[in-house]
């Protein structure tokens, strides 16, 4: 079995740390202003300042340091089994401007990347979704073929680069992997030479929509703009119960070195096994490259983080002999109901404000296709895929309604079920654990450091008020409603929820 890595964190971030960015402390008047610095926001406000506009991003951490910075980056248009899935439930032309979309949006990445001279890793490689299941090589057959009718260079193959066989993939050429912070910085600092500004450590926390649209932020200062984006991952401001149809689900990362030789030359994912996905990229050690290795998706707040990380680093080993693990890491993704991404105006009523959300695992070629999309639609132009991705699209009762039930059951049964669990007396909680204990009338989310001392926050989550629960291998407290994350101090360090947990005494 593979040691688990001492180094708690995204190689992305170590490897490229990034400048820091001034906080918002005086109002502001931009044409457009964009809530959250990760790839959909910086994609969507590099082209609106290309578009000619005056832009502002107002991140409330740093900039592609959350979601973003914790991915995967792999950037492509094969998304484990959609294609089938899409030409079933919305036909063929649907899943025809899906793989055209996503497509365009990795090309124009590409010619960004040539443009500007961004160094970022850019690898070109095929993407792969395999099964060692005998059982699922119809559904892979299938998907194969419906990618190709979409328009994508996809076909069915019994071969691939893995060190251990397959009964089936999809494969599908040309696709891109590549360090997302060195490419994302660098768009960064692109727009600001534009006149763009971007901004961190900046919370908006409140929305007016009524003339220009106002922005409340955290510092007091106040942002007025035409346009609105909001780019938080979960959204931050929903007007159209689009909580209802996103599912939160976190996954497990662990990296480390190979032997070049041992590389498999692709992008590979599959939904055997809790999903396991691989990728690789250079490292400055000769003669190595770096494994990326995710899996044991779970709902945020829930499940035993250390025993997955424990399972993922032993998967690792046992299928790449010899892996010296150096990083994990966690991520996080929203699951759409109907497995398309929400992109567009961000209620029925809106005009001006816009929302990006609901990527799936594939948050990378979607965060630029949703770039691309937004700046057509700010600046008035219409776009073949804009009623695809149409945030205020219906639900259809054939294919979302049993995931959508499924995920209202869900969260109903942590916001009810939740309250009704024993919870243990907080002498109980030993150090370096937390656990949700009862004092005064209220259920208290107690933390115990190594030295001993208790961190006491409310345990209701400021979002929507479920209960959060104790991630132990990453230390964080986890809402499973609706993905948000505190630290140990209840600070936000994800949202949807843009307040923290109030202290409490215990
Ligand atoms: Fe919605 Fe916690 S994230 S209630």
């Amino acid at each position: 079995m593979s040691e688990l890595p001492h180094v708690r964190g995204s190689y992305w971030l170590q490897t490229a740390p990034g400048p820091s960015r001034p906080t918002l402390e005086e109002d502001l008047h931009v044409d457009v202003a964009v809530i959250g610095a990760g790839v959909a926001g910086l994609s969507a406000a590099h082209e609106l300042a290309r578009a000619g506009r005056q832009v502002a991003v107002l991140e409330a951490h740093r900039v592609a340091a959350g979601v973003t910075g914790h991915t995967t980056a792999k950037l492509t248009a094969l998304h484990t089994l959609i294609y089938d899935r899409l030409r079933r439930t919305r036909g063929p032309e649907a899943a025809r401007l899906y793989a055209r979309s996503q497509s365009e949006a990795i090309e124009h990445a590409a010619a960004l990347v040539d443009e500007l001279g961004i160094e970022c890793e850019w690898e070109r490689r095929s993407a792969f979704t395999y099964a060692c299941d005998a059982g699922r090589v119809d559904e892979l057959r299938a998907e194969a073929e419906a990618a190709r009718e979409a328009g994508l260079p996809a076909s069915f193959v019994t071969e691939t680069g893995l060190p251990y066989p397959v009964a089936g993939a999809v494969e599908v050429t040309d696709q891109v992997q590549f360090h997302p912070r060195k490419y994302l910085l660098a768009l960064a600092d692109d727009l600001v030479a534009r006149g763009g500004q971007v901004y961190e450590n900046t919370t908006v926390l409140g929305l007016e929509e009524d003339g220009p649209c106002r922005l409340a932020t955290a510092t007091g200062a106040t942002v007025t703009a035409r346009d609105v984006v909001v780019a938080t991952h979960y959204p931050v401001f929903d007007r159209a119960l689009l909580f209802t149809r996103l599912s939160p689900r976190r996954e497990l990362v662990v990296a480390g070195t190979i032997d070049a030789g041992r590389d498999p030359g692709g992008m590979y994912i599959t939904p055997d096994e809790n999903t396991r996905s691989v990728r690789t990229a250079p490292h400055q050690e000769p003669g190595k490259r770096l494994l990326v290795v995710t899996g044991e998706r779970f709902t945020p707040g829930t499940g035993d983080t250390r025993a997955g990380f424990d399972r993922l680093a032993a998967w690792a080993g046992e299928h790449f002999p010899g892996v010296a693990l150096t990083h994990a890491w966690a991520t996080q993704d929203n699951d759409p109901t109907d497995t398309v991404p929400l992109v567009g105006l961000l209620h029925p009523g809106a005009r001006h404000t816009y929302v990006a959300t609901g990527f799936g695992g594939w948050g990378m070629s979607g965060g630029m296709m949703a770039g691309r999309l937004l700046t057509a639609l700010i600046t008035g132009q219409d776009s073949p895929w804009r009623e695809l991705y149409d945030p205020r699209r219906l639900l259809s009762t054939v294919r979302e309604a049993p995931s959508f039930l499924k995920h209202q059951a869900q969260v109903a049964r942590h916001f009810v079920g939740d309250r009704l669990r024993p919870v243990p007396p907080v002498e109980a909680v030993p150090p370096g654990e937390g656990a949700v204990v009862r004092a005064g009338g209220d259920r208290v989310a107690v933390y115990r450091d190594e030295e001993g001392r208790t961190h006491a926050v409310s345990a209701r989550c400021t979002h929507m008020g479920c209960l959060v629960s104790f991630n132990a291998a990453e230390r964080a407290w986890e809402c499973p409603c609706h993905g948000s994350r505190f630290d140990t101090d209840g600070k936000v360090i994800q949202g949807p929820a843009t307040r923290p947990l109030e202290p409490r005494e215990v």
